[in-house]
């Protein structure tokens, strides 16, 4: 924003002085191609990075909330087992507090952050109460739609920017729009009411998982019946009403947003005694889950002589190619699902530091237990404990997919990473086993029967053994 709008100032605050700090540095807190170099233009002429909120609050005229919203850890989260979950507030209404105790002139006040359907309320009634004598303030909600690793584009050329206000609000509304204006058409601005752009955020997100795990759920019954997913995709999205996007099988969704968006659309349903409305969205997290279970089952039947003491290498670790984002990453359910399994893991990823794998793999991964006990195939993960070693000593971290490959039984590739479409294969099948499995988790093999030739078997999400 910084970049398209130079006639106006933007200070980012944060209560973390070392965030701000590294935001000053040449090594940014957080890693988005082409992030570094905007960053770099602006910083110091209208981009500001400060440790000081509230002279940053008291100056402006338009404050954006753009604080995390994690799901709340509390025990009424546990009973859907992660599967219904409300979003913890605490953030926002901080945020809230801060700007009615220092605002002493009139502001627009911006809800980024994902919230559930109803939280601009809150905000408006905090800022209500707290808020000095004849401050007046506009809440609107202008709902992020950036995805990781596109952010930049994402952010340069958006479908729709969503701007929701109450009534009253119109001229703050305009003001936020000829914000935008400075580089998105017109026609892709879109004005509504408060409610429906916070509950539009929730429902994006949550059909574009349901259309992940309507993908893999197809990928399951291609393997069971010998269709071939890639073309079952095909032949859906060229359907111009379903389109190609969001059709790719893989072993599940993983990030920041799905999981925690869905779950919270679940406890929003239930919350309001809609429960058909939350099982059916509760039932996108359970294929979810059982993609990975899945994946791993596959995996210990096919191996011959199963999993026990094999050296598997785990290509990729982030939740998506291009980030080095791990949270709820597929790959941490499936490599302590393997670890349970008495395998030995080599892992690989070329972002995330091996220090985050590992600090990942000490963690308990919740798997749901009514989705393991529901899925007709037997569970690999044990429920409370394993027989087997899952300390980190049998994971060693690797800095190449071909040191990570040295000597493996099985390869299996967990992340969609770009460098994994361009693996010398007969280099594999001369560092490898013999013979070895390849589990492609994320589709990456272009060619499996020519692996097939070099004495690897592949087996791929969504095709039969
Ligand atoms: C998602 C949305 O796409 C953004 O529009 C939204 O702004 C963002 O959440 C958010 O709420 O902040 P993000 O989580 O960064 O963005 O990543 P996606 O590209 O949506 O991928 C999510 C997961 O789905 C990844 O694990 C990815 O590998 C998986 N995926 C995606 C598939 O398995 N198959 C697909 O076809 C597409």
């Amino acid at each position: 924003m910084a970049q398209k709008c130079p006639d106006i100032q933007f200070t980012v605050v944060d209560t973390d002085a070392k965030r701000i700090a590294a935001w000053k540095s040449s090594s940014l807190p957080v890693y988005e191609p082409g992030l570094d170099k905007i960053v770099e233009s602006r910083r110091g002429v209208n981009l500001h990075f400060s440790a000081d909120i509230d002279s940053a609050i008291y100056k402006a005229d338009i404050v954006l909330i753009a604080v995390n919203t994690p799901t709340l850890a509390q025990p009424n989260n546990s009973i859907s087992n992660g599967l219904a979950a409300a979003l913890d507030l605490t953030g926002i209404e901080e945020c809230a507090r801060r700007i009615a105790q220092v605002a002493r002139h009139s502001k627009i006040v911006i809800e980024k952050s994902t919230v559930p359907c109803k939280t601009g309320d809150f905000i408006s009634n905090i800022l209500d109460r707290y808020g000095h004598p004849g401050v007046m303030f506009d809440v609107l909600s202008n709902p992020e739609f950036l995805s990781e690793g596109t952010a930049i584009q994402d952010l340069l050329e958006p479908d729709r920017v969503i701007i929701g206000g109450k009534r009253g609000t119109e001229h703050a509304q305009k003001a936020l729009a000829s914000i935008y204006a400075q580089w998105v058409s017109t026609d892709r601005i879109v004005t509504m009411d408060l409610w429906s752009a916070e509950l539009a955020k929730l429902a994006s997100n949550a059909i574009l998982a349901q259309r992940v795990s309507s993908i893999n759920a197809i990928s399951a019954l291609c393997e069971a019946t010998g269709a071939n997913i890639s073309d079952v995709a095909r032949g859906c999205s060229m359907d111009s009403r379903i389109g190609s996007q969001f059709l790719r099988p893989s072993i599940g969704f993983g990030g920041s947003c799905f999981h925690k968006d869905v779950a919270s659309l679940v406890w929003l349903c239930e919350s309001l005694g809609l429960y058909e409305v939350g099982k059916y969205w509760q039932q996108v997290l359970r294929i979810n889950e059982y993609q990975k279970t899945r994946f791993v089952t596959r995996m210990a039947q096919v191996v011959d002589g199963g999993l026990l003491n094999k050296r598997i290498a785990c290509l990729g670790f982030a939740y998506k190619g291009g980030t080095r984002d791990t949270r709820n990453t597929p790959a941490a359910t499936i490599c302590s699902a393997l670890l349970e399994h008495g395998a030995q893991l080599s892992i690989y990823d070329p972002k995330v530091p091996g220090q985050s794998i590992i600090e990942h793999l000490k963690e308990p991964q919740n798997m749901p237990a009514e989705t393991i006990a529901a899925s007709s195939i037997a569970s690999p993960f044990s429920p409370v404990f394993s027989a087997h070693d899952t300390t980190t000593s049998n994971v060693h971290i690797c800095t190449s997919v071909y040191e990570a490959i040295a000597n493996a039984h099985v390869v299996a590739v967990l992340t969609a990473w770009e460098e994994f479409q361009n693996i010398d294969w007969y280099r594999v099948s001369k560092l490898a086993c013999n013979p070895a499995y390849v589990f492609d988790g994320q589709l990456v093999v272009k060619d499996p029967a020519a692996l097939k030739g070099l004495g690897l078997h592949v087996i791929a999400i969504g095709s039969p053994a």
